[in-house]
């Protein structure tokens, strides 16, 4: 069965949009593992949008389950990495421009280099992990780097509907037994959602789900009456 890793960058969105210290990623870490989370996963952006560097070292002193920093192959990350020795590392593709990561990254156009910097995260026992589309030659190359896992870029079989997202679905199927054929741990993620969720929670050997928006969006959704009344009660309770 896939665990559950939840990516609590949202909480640090709502945070950074005033600059102040609430709401903290890392309380809300601490209720994502009350619920049930088996990972915590977090992307260290290079322009710091929202999650900061205190809020990682913190993390990885207070979480129970796994820390999966998701992070460009920088020298930078790189060094902010092998100082915080995460449990893994998710290398993404990072565009300053962009709203989310848009794609996956291209393992077979950076393969030196890649090898080179994963090499040195496992020299600090860090695994990691390549967030790839779900494309043969991308599946093989991650292999040829030396990747411990990979994770699959659900962002288009989230986005399409009805046959085409059936023919996308397959693809992430194929992909997954293709990998673990080749002795990859498969992940998956992006744009999984309450409806969308069970058909890639249910392909073989899947192994953990990293799922952001759509649970901080839930989470208002069922939160904010509470929150509204606790507030409406302060001001009428004189
Ligand atoms: N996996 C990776 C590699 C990501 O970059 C993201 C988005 O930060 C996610 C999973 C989670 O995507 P979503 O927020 O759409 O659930």
């Amino acid at each position: 069965m896939a665990t559950l890793g939840v990516n609590i960058d949202h909480i640090a969105n709502v945070r950074q949009a005033r600059k102040t210290v609430e709401p903290d990623p890392v309380q809300f870490a601490f209720l994502a593992e009350l619920g049930g989370a088996d990972s915590i996963t977090v992307h260290l952006r290079e322009d710091r949008r929202h999650i900061q560097d205190r809020d990682v070292f913190l993390l990885k002193d207070t979480i129970k389950t796994k820390l999966n920093l998701e992070m460009a192959a920088t020298e930078e990350m790189l060094k902010i990495s092998k100082k915080l020795l995460p449990d893994y590392v998710t290398l993404v593709p990072e565009k300053r421009q962009e709203v989310t990561t848009e794609g996956g990254l291209d393992v077979k156009n950076n393969k030196i280099y890649l090898k080179n910097f994963v090499e040195s995260l496992k020299e600090s026992n860090i695994q990691v992990s390549a967030f790839i589309d779900p494309l043969s030659e991308q599946i093989n190359y991650s292999e040829q780097i030396g990747f411990n896992f990979i994770e699959l870029h659900t962002g288009k079989y989230a986005e399409l509907k009805g046959y085409d997202q059936h023919k996308e679905l397959q693809r992430i199927i194929e992909s997954t037994h293709e990998a673990n054929d080749l002795g990859l741990v498969v992940n998956a993620g992006h744009g999984l959602n309450y409806n969308n969720v069970k058909k890639i929670a249910s392909i073989n050997n899947m192994n953990e789900l990293n799922i952001g928006h759509s649970i901080v969006a839930r989470a208002l959704a069922i939160g904010l009456e509470k929150s509204v009344r606790e507030m409406k009660s302060l001001i009428t309770s004189n």
